[in-house]
């Protein structure tokens, strides 16, 4: 098993007593799969993959078990030393969020930021490094990329952001994206675009998917799996199409009355 989580607990201190943001999540990831995780806000998705990467609040205490495995054998990422969890994201594990400007330095240019990755993963640098970065952005669909890769970010639009933090993620060839709430920010015909360009990706490069949304329609299009969280705890969890069939928690049902009916798996899969 590439990813295994087993009773991983997130709670944080706070003045007003202890938050139990997590409590107990088993997850199991193969190599290669694409697993959705939804759940109303709050629900403790965000802190679930944040504990595995390590990017937990300053008051956050966590327990549990997560063994990445790697060339070398299994690695437990909960209490690992800051430095062994540097290496792994970005180069094993890598991250894309909600909104890319968390991400991204709006001081430098694209450029910079992209050919930076290239240098550490890659060790290419000048010239080789520019090209590299532009067929970087070109695989992801920017168009003009020789022009745009001298933009600063906010000189691209919310999508185009996002294609770049793509670029930027999957430029490690990772064996796990982590991507939470790629698209919420994003409008429609935006979010459709860069999901088809999320598929499209995985398949060329076989890298597994951990999907945080709150949308399940998102989930039927990309991932073979689904964990639905609430307050903090796996309510539901199996392959999509049995849930969305039948599924067996109320909650479930409150989230699959709210997907539109176009979205729902029947759909896709009669349209691919
Ligand atoms: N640093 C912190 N201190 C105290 N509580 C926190 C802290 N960070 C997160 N929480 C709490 O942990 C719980 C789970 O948060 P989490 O970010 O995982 O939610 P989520 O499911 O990702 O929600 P959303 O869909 O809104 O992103 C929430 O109740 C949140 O308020
Ligand atoms: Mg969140």
């Amino acid at each position: 098993m590439l990813l295994d989580v087993r009773d991983l607990k997130v709670s944080f201190d706070t003045p007003d007593g202890v938050v139990e943001a997590v409590r107990g999540l088993d997850l199991r990831l193969a190599a290669g799969e694409s697993v959705g995780i939804v759940g109303e806000s709050g629900s403790g998705k965000s802190q679930s993959v944040l504990a595995l990467m390590g990017l937990l609040a300053d008051n956050a205490r966590v327990s549990g078990s997560a063994t990445l495995q790697t060339d070398t054998g299994a690695l437990e990422l909960i209490g690992a030393k800051r430095r062994v969890l540097e290496r792994i994201r970005g180069a094993r594990i890598a991250m894309i969020f909600q909104d890319p400007m968390t991400t991204l330095n709006p001081h430098l240019r694209i450029a910079t930021q992209i050919k930076e990755v290239i240098t550490r993963h890659r060790g290419l640098r000048g010239r080789a490094a520019t090209k590299a970065a532009i067929e970087m952005l070109e695989a992801v669909k920017i168009p003009d990329p020789a022009r745009r890769i001298r933009y600063y970010p906010h000189q691209f639009s919310g999508g185009m952001r996002q294609r770049v933090m793509i670029a930027m993620a999957l430029a490690c060839e990772p064996d796990i994206l982590i991507a939470d709430e790629p698209t919420t920010a994003l409008d429609v015909t935006v979010q459709a675009d860069i999901l088809d360009l999320m598929a499209e990706l995985r398949q060329r490069t076989n890298v597994a998917l951990l999907l945080i949304t709150h949308d399940l329609g998102v989930v039927a299009g990309q991932c073979e799996r689904l964990l639905v969280m609430r307050h903090g705890e796996v309510v539901e969890r199996g392959a999509i199409d049995p849930i969305f069939e039948a599924p067996a928690h109320a909650y479930t049902r409150d989230l699959l009355a709210a997907v539109p009916k176009l979205e729902t798996p029947h759909f896709a899969r009669a349209s691919s």
